[in-house]
This record gives structure tokens, C-alpha cells and sequence, in this order.
């Protein structure tokens, strides 16, 4: 997708970072979702739809085993869902996507235009006036996770326009390590987006409302992708830097846009990136990495050194696949010579390997364009579009199983409550970047991904699904009922 206004020059914005989150005096964190003002583009005005009214949303920064209990009041012209993804969550409060909060001026008339749609039983609706609070036990280690929307065929439109933010959850086992912390601790909330002439957000829906027809025009069913890319809300920014260690949560929390993140130039000596860790939580010792690959919804924990870097160096950070513009993401400017106290232990955490002969089940998930249905080819897995109450799979809890996940096309598979270890690709070993706790993989076009999944905690209704935002929408996602 193209911009309709002239594109800001790259490295001109200062790197915000996300306002933090804070309970009120009962407690509670409260986020009004509702439209909110910004200049992304210097000179130009775009309405946001943000949690708290900002974009990324409020930055969460809570420890492991105490709870959070977070009220979502919905201000927006639409109903949400909201989910904490990687979060080990009651099914109640997970955010499942006809789990709704509907805004005061649509309650009545929502049930009644949604309830109808041939699809969908009404029962499978829960629709909460105005606010909802969602309990988050945190009962899982050290990892950063994100909340987003999740709205039954709407996630990819409602995201782009701004609901997303960043939650980190902290350990003792974390808190013991001599990591960079405080200003050099930097979450980066990746993504694209593009814009209209007037400033305003630039997405293909068929009906931009998003109360009528969900979906995307045309070509755009493989996934949208802006030609302006955004660090927490920022074209382009630019951070200046100690000559330091930097402690980088990179999440990728574009639509569909994929990355292959380098350093550019590469360090004098050593590896540009050092990674303490994944999606879920620290690795068990740090890896050396020259690229950090991420789909969308992946995140990745990792060191860069800008002390090996001559006082002065500009250093950009590239996203490979990217091409024009969008093979840049931001800039880090080396400004001073500064005293760094911080190191990279050998050893950072127990993960404890999971073998194959632990699995007491396997499956099998088909991610692939089929049809024709009812509505020509779509999105499904194992040839079914999404049916909510209609569970794919029944794993029980506390055990490990051995999934297969094939596809025709990229898709980054992510599943709600478990957490998981790539075994394989290809019957291969996987990729570095693999490593660790896991709830979303890549799964290239025509791989075989093995992984071996655990659900602990809950039992109740979860998801699987394609974390391109599109193919979400349109009916890639299934039901899993933890038993
Ligand atoms: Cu990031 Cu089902 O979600
Ligand atoms: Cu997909």
C-alpha cells in the first residue's frame, strides 16, 4: 500500500518511548480505548484508535505471580476484544473474539445485526456493555508479551489503526542477571502502516466503518503492508545512544510485513546481535545472531553493543526483506564514550528441552487457501474456516504434543495459552532464531514445522491461528478447548 503525502525524511524523529502504564488507586489498570489525535507525519494529523488514547499503547511493566487486573473501557464506535498475547490467561479474561465490549451508543443494536449472520450461533456471542476487566494471574516467567485487539473479523483493521502495546513481566531470575536496564532497556514496537493525503490512516477495508463488511479489497488478502515504517509510533526515529550494551524488545507487531533485521554497518568485532531470548521468556545462554528474523507477532530479546562502535557512528537498523524506504526501520546515533557496568552471563535460565518422546498426542494443522466455500477460496486450517465453538483439538492440560504445521504461504502460527519449542523444519534442525519458549512460528511456504506444544494453567476455550492479521480475518483461526 502507498502513501498519498509526500514521505518524511528517515531519522528526523526522536524514538518515543511508550508512556507507562499505572493502577488507579483501587488497583486496577484502566485503559479507555478510545480516538485520539497524533502527528505521525510531521505536518499531517491522524486520528488513532489507542488504549488510554495513545499509540502503542500504555507500556506495561508488571512482575511474575502478581496478578493484574486491567479494565478496558470501550469509547471507540465499534466493539473490541482485547487479548494479551503470550499471556498464561484465564479463558474468561483471554479476549476470545466474540467476546465483545460494545460501546454504549451501539449496545442493543449490535446483537441483533451480528447474532443473524449465518456463520455464527448467537451463543457463541458474550457481549459486555462499555468495560470489561480482564484478570491476568502472571503465573510464567520473565518475558515481554503485548495486548492487542482481537475482534471477531476485525483484529487487522482495528490493530492498524492503533490498539496494540507492549506488557513486560519481569522475574527474579531475570531481575539477578547484569543486564542493561533503565534507559538503556529500549521496547521497539515494529510496524507499517501507510497514509492518505490528509494524514489519515490508509487500510483497504471494504467497509472502512467496520461495523458492515469486514475484510479487505482485492489483492490485499495476502496480508497489508504500509510503506511507512513505524518504532513505538515513529517514522523512522532516530535514538541516540551511549557507546554502551542496549538491551533491545523487538516485537513485530506489523499487519503482515515480515523482518530480517541487521545492523548497518555491522559491529568492527563480534555478532551484531546477542539474544537472551524469544517470544516467552529468556533462553537458556545467550546466542550470537547476525540477523533477527521476526513475523508478525514474534519478538525477539536481544544485546547490541554500541560500545564496539567509534563515538559518532550512525548505525541504522535494516529490515532486509524491506525494499525502497521500508528497507529501513530506524537509526541509532553513537553520541558519548559512557561507563557500562552491564554483562551477558553464559548461562541466563532454566529451559529445559523438550524431547519428542514426551508427547502423548500429535497433530496435524494444514495452513492453506482452500475452497471453494461458501464464500470462494479463504484462509483455513485443516480445510475449515473459523467456526467459534467448534474445537479443532482437545489437548489436555499439563501435557506435551507433538504438532506438524504445514502451509502454502507465510504464515506465523500462533496459539493462545501454550507455549511451545520448534523441534524441526523440514525434518531439519531449526533455525537460531527458533530458540527458546515459543507461541508463534514462521512457517514458510510449503515447510513442514514440528514443534512440541504444552498448555498449562486453564482449562477452557483457546485459539490457533495465522498471525497475519488479514488471514486472521478471514476465517484462519480455530478453536482449542484445553481439557
Ligand atoms: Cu496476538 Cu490471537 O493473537
Ligand atoms: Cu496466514
Amino acid at each position: 500500500l502507498t502513501s498519498g503525502l509526500p514521505l518524511p525524511k528517515p531519522f528526523t524523529v526522536p524514538l518515543p518511548r511508550p508512556a507507562p502504564a499505572r493502577p488507579g488507586a483501587d488497583g486496577v489498570y484502566e485503559l479507555v480505548q478510545r480516538p485520539a489525535d497524533m502527528e505521525i507525519i510531521p505536518g499531517f494529523r491522524t486520528e488513532i484508535w489507542g488504549y488510554g488514547g495513545t499509540f502503542p499503547g500504555p507500556l506495561f511493566d508488571v512482575r511474575t505471580g502478581s496478578p493484574v487486573r486491567v479494565r478496558m473501557v470501550n469509547r471507540l464506535p465499534v466493539p473490541t476484544s482485547t487479548h494479551l498475547h503470550g499471556g498464561a490467561t484465564p479463558a474468561d479474561s483471554d479476549g476470545y473474539p466474540t467476546h465483545l465490549v460494545v460501546p454504549a451508543p451501539l449496545t442493543g443494536t449490535f446483537h441483533a445485526a451480528h447474532g443473524g449472520q449465518a456463520a455464527h450461533t448467537s451463543s457463541v456471542w458474550r457481549l459486555t456493555p462499555e468495560r470489561f476487566v480482564h484478570e491476568y494471574p502472571l503465573d510464567q516467567p520473565a518475558a515481554m508479551l503485548w495486548y492487542h485487539d482481537h475482534r471477531m473479523d476485525f483484529t487487522a483493521p482495528q490493530v492498524y489503526r492503533g490498539l496494540a502495546g507492549m506488557f513486560l513481566v519481569r522475574d527474579g531470575v531475570e531481575d539477578a542477571l547484569p543486564l542493561p536496564r533503565g534507559e538503556r532497556e529500549l521496547p521497539l514496537l515494529i510496524c507499517d502502516r501507510a497514509f492518505e493525503e490528509d494524514g489519515s490512516f490508509r487500510y483497504p477495508s471494504r467497509d472502512p466503518s467496520l461495523l458492515g463488511e469486514p475484510g479487505v479489497t482485492g489483492t490485499h488478502h495476502q496480508g497489508v503492508e504500509g510503506d511507512v515504517i513505524l518504532v513505538n509510533g515513529a517514522p523512522w526515529p532516530e535514538a541516540e545512544v551511549d557507546a554502551a550494551r542496549y538491551r533491545l524488545r523487538i516485537l513485530n507487531a506489523a499487519n503482515a510485513r515480515r523482518l530480517d533485521l541487521r545492523l548497518d554497518p555491522p559491529p568492527p568485532s563480534g555478532a551484531a546481535f546477542t539474544q537472551l531470548g524469544s517470544d516467552l521468556g529468556l533462553l537458556a545462554r545467550p546466542q550470537p545472531l547476525d540477523r533477527v528474523e521476526l513475523a508478525s507477532a514474534e519478538r525477539a530479546d536481544v544485546i547490541v553493543d554500541f560500545g564496539t562502535y567509534p563515538v559518532g557512528t550512525e548505525v541504522v537498523l535494516r529490515n532486509a526483506l524491506g525494499t525502497g524506504a521500508a528497507g529501513d526501520v530506524m537509526r541509532f546515533r553513537v553520541a558519548r564514550r559512557a561507563a557500562d557496568d552491564s554483562a551477558v552471563p553464559a548461562i541466563l535460565a532454566d529451559v529445559p528441552p523438550l524431547t519428542a518422546a514426551q508427547a502423548v498426542t500429535s497433530r496435524r494443522f494444514d495452513f492453506r487457501r482452500s475452497g471453494p466455500g461458501a464464500h470462494g477460496k479463504q484462509w483455513m486450517i485443516n480445510g475449515q474456516p473459523f467456526t467459534p465453538s467448534t474445537p479443532l483439538a482437545s489437548p489436555r492440560l499439563g501435557t506435551t504434543e507433538l504438532w506438524t504445521l504445514t502451509s502454502d504461504f507465510h504464515h506465523p502460527v500462533h496459539v493462545h495459552l501454550g507455549r511451545f519449542q520448534v523441534l524441526g523444519r523440514n525434518g531439519r534442525a531449526p533455525r537460531a532464531i527458533d530458540a527458546g519458549w515459543k507461541d508463534t512460528v514462521d512457517v514458510r511456504p510449503y515447510e513442514v514445522v514440528q514443534v512440541l506444544v504444552r498448555f498449562e494453567g486453564y482449562r477452557g476455550r483457546y485459539l490457533l491461528h495465522c498471525h497475519n492479521l488479514e488471514h486472521e480475518d478471514m476465517a484462519m483461526m480455530a478453536d482449542l478447548d484445553v481439557v
